[in-house]
């Protein structure tokens, strides 16, 4: 098959490349160029960034930000934000300075419970697998002991093994479903070495079990964090166009609109993902792992709903979030990435629980700025006045330039075509 290439994982960096440039890129040079410019000079953090995954031939930047101000749980802290779109860090700290004059947020982990399952298949009667797992239950556990040990000395390991029929689902279907804690680690390769072990002491009961497959699941609805901000009513007004009782009716309607209707669900829980992915990723975190159950969980009703929900009772607006967070402070990358060892210490180096509870506060926050822009001056003013920057640079305005319109702008409405008319009108 034209461009197709055998044994290319075997290839130097610049044999990749090179391949590369001459296969998909007609040897124009400016694209290697482009790959080349984005190696770091220091060739020892350049090889570390090359071995985090397979077939590296240059970095992806995406900015570093911080949010400061967050008080949470009667402490500051300063919040770091890996994510590339505008307005994302500017709600993010608005949100923290207006909750710091109103005593913060406040975080609770509820559960921190993990899950695996070894899935397989088995045609008899429910009563002799029934039986099987019984007489080899023991087992299960004492054949991890090698594997576990560490983590038991740590206060974690197996909490319990079930056998699950599913056969009402899928014929001959039957799960071993196991729960795990796993402390500091997000526990992905000790939960699936725990499985891969489990699954193998299991199979030698009876050659009428089928293993297909033994795995964690990302879906963590018992290890869950609840964070929630609460203050007077009145104390919510920031402008005399509305009263504090007409912007929490309001705001409270937008939640209950998402709680409703899954469209506007799934628009609101990304702006929560917009804070709880930024936070996931500069510390070092699987964010499509987060992803993933997060979304799972926000449609355990069986219908898409609001991960945020609010409230006014006895004159107390309150608004919180629960959500489901399998994190990690050691292991993976968290040891590996310079900026991700960076981002830890920035928050005093936190156990998985305290991380839990800051990227839940990340997400509220983002949450509590969306929803007040878009129930009082509409969502675009303030995110195309931090977006104003990223049309200047596609349109390669000079600093000079960027002066003038950044000035021009704080009197007139961002839009694209307003950018461009007032670019072409400085330029004439
Ligand atoms: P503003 O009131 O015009 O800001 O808000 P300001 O200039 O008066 O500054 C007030 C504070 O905001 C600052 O305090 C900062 O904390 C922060 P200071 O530092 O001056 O003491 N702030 C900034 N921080 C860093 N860099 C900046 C900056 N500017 C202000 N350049 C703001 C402007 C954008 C913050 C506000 O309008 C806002 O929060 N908007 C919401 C933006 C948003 O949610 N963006 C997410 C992307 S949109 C999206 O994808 C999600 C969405 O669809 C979700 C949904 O539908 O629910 C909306």
């Amino acid at each position: 098959m034209q461009n197709s290439v055998s044994g290319f994982s075997k290839f130097t960096k610049v044999e990749k490349i090179d391949w590369l440039i001459s296969n998909h890129f007609q040897d124009n040079p400016s694209a290697k160029a482009n790959l080349e410019r984005y190696w770091n000079s220091n060739a020892a953090l350049q090889k570390l960034h090359d071995e985090f995954t397979e077939n590296t031939i240059s970095n992806f930047y995406l900015p570093f930000g911080i949010a400061p101000n967050f008080l949470i749980n009667n402490k500051i802290k300063v919040i770091p934000m890996t994510i590339e779109e505008s307005s994302v860090v500017a709600a993010a700290s608005n949100a923290a300075k207006f909750w710091m004059q109103r005593g913060g947020f406040k975080a609770k982990v509820i559960s921190t419970t993990k899950v695996g399952q070894v899935h397989f298949m088995f045609h008899g009667e429910f009563s002799e697998i029934e039986s099987l797992f019984e007489t080899i239950r023991p087992q299960l556990f004492e054949h991890t002991k090698s594997i576990t040990k560490n983590m038991e000395a740590r206060g974690g390991g197996i909490l319990d093994i079930k056998l699950i029929s599913k056969t009402a689902q899928l014929k001959g279907y039957y799960q071993l479903h196991v729960t795990f804690e796993t402390m500091d680690a997000m526990g992905a390769n000790f939960i699936n070495s725990c499985l891969e072990q489990i699954a193998s002491t299991f199979k030698t009961c009876s050659k009428e079990i089928h293993v297909v497959m033994s795995i964690l699941s990302n879906y963590v609805p018992d290890c869950l964090v609840r964070a929630e901000v609460s203050c007077n009513v009145e104390d919510l007004v920031t402008d005399e166009s509305y009263s504090g009782r007409e912007f929490a009716d309001t705001f409270i309607q937008a939640v209950q609109i998402a709680e409703v209707e899954p469209f506007r669900a799934v628009t609101h829980n990304k702006g929560i993902m917009n804070g709880v992915d930024s936070v996931v990723l500069a510390t070092g975190n699987d964010f499509r792992a987060v992803e993933a159950g997060v979304h799972a969980y926000a449609a355990r009703s069986g219908s898409y709903s609001s991960l945020t929900h609010a409230s006014i009772e006895k004159g107390m607006f309150r608004f919180w979030i629960e959500i489901p967070l399998a994190l990690g402070t050691v292991g993976g990358l968290t040891g590996l990435h310079p900026l991700v060892k960076t981002a830890l210490e920035l928050l005093g180096n936190p156990s998985a629980k305290e991380l839990m509870e800051i990227v839940a506060v990340a997400g509220l926050a983002q949450n509590f700025a969306a929803l007040k822009s878009l129930t009082t001056t509409g969502i675009q003013q303030g995110h195309m006045k931090m977006h104003l920057l990223n049309i200047l640079n596609q349109f390669e305005a000079t600093d000079k330039e960027k002066l003038q319109l950044v000035e021009h702008f704080k009197k007139n409405t961002v839009t694209h075509s307003a950018v461009v008319e007032a670019i072409e009108k400085l330029r004439a």
